[in-house]
């Protein structure tokens, strides 16, 4: 069933509250949403989020990858919630939020913070209207949405515990993105994340707050980051390597018979196996 915004929003306190968190699953077609709903579907105890756009619909389209992730999560015996991820765009937030989207991240990181500020106290005011929630991002995170590039965190651009305080009670954001070394996508070596600056937001800061770049996180990290505060985190990089690699394996055999269903099949199969093992570090 589509976890509304009210009912979203109590899950990620609820998650806050318990050092547990809500993973956001990024979904690009067809099969990347199935398997995110099926390993939900193995979890009824723990609400996920289908992270459809920005980005993504540059890939699938807006309109198809909406409709494709608002269904399956409404058809679905799990509780989801559909969740833009990544958008600068308020119009692209409207639209979202007119189909049904539950909650919504505006993303003003790149912008001065004054900037970053007014461009997130309307995305607040629209999903208000919706009753969608609002996550936003102060500090600057490395490394690209849809490719690994092994980037590296830059300290100078790390989220402020002064700043985002100010932030947070300037905007009324309901969740904060933080950049404490966390990184977007896999990394040669594994990042480390700045654990005094996540407790020092965490004091600072009165709403759960959101890792991105949480693959290939180590787990004793992402352990110490669920204590700290964090009740949302952003999986992307680790659906995408297990879906490639399911379906490299799967290539040899079904090309001589141009069989694009079990490769298809095999991909989806190896979501559903990755976002699976994310949730069960979750509980
Ligand atoms: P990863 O690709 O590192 O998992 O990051 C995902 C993310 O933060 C999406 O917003």
């Amino acid at each position: 069933m589509l976890l509304t915004g009210p009912d979203g929003l109590k899950a990620l306190t609820t998650a806050y509250e318990n050092g547990s968190a809500l993973p956001g699953f990024v979904a690009y077609n067809l099969e990347t949403v199935q398997g995110i709903v099926a390993a939900a579907e193995a979890h009824p105890d723990h609400p996920v989020l289908i992270q459809a756009g920005s980005s993504p619909f540059k890939h699938a389209g807006r309109d198809p990858l909406m409709r494709l992730a608002l269904d399956a999560a409404a058809t679905s015996t799990a509780r989801i919630g559909v969740h833009l991820d990544h958008s600068r765009d308020l119009d692209e937030i409207t639209a979202c939020l007119e189909a049904g989207y539950t909650s919504v991240m505006v993303d003003g990181s790149h912008l001065p913070f004054a900037e970053n500020i007014a461009l997130t106290r309307e995305a607040v005011r629209r999903a208000r209207e919706h009753g969608a929630w609002v996550e936003a991002e102060l500090g600057a995170l490395p490394g690209d949405e849809d490719v690994s590039t092994n980037a590296a965190a830059a300290p100078a651009a790390m989220t402020d515990p002064a700043q985002a305080a100010e932030f947070v009670t300037e905007t009324g954001v309901d969740a904060l993105a933080i950049a404490i070394g966390n990184v977007h996508g896999f990394t040669a070596e594994p990042v480390r994340l700045d654990l005094d600056r996540l407790s020092a937001i965490h004091s600072a800061v009165p709403v759960p707050l959101v890792l991105h770049g949480a693959s290939g996180v180590p787990e004793p990290q992402l352990r110490a980051a669920l204590t700290r505060g964090v009740a949302k985190i952003n999986v992307n990089a680790e659906l995408r390597r297990a879906y490639l690699d399911a379906i490299s394996a799967a290539l040899p055999s079904a090309l001589p018979a141009s069989d694009t269903v079990t490769v298809w099949s095999a991909g989806r199969a190896a979501v559903t196996e990755a976002a699976s093992r994310v949730i069960s570090t979750l509980t």
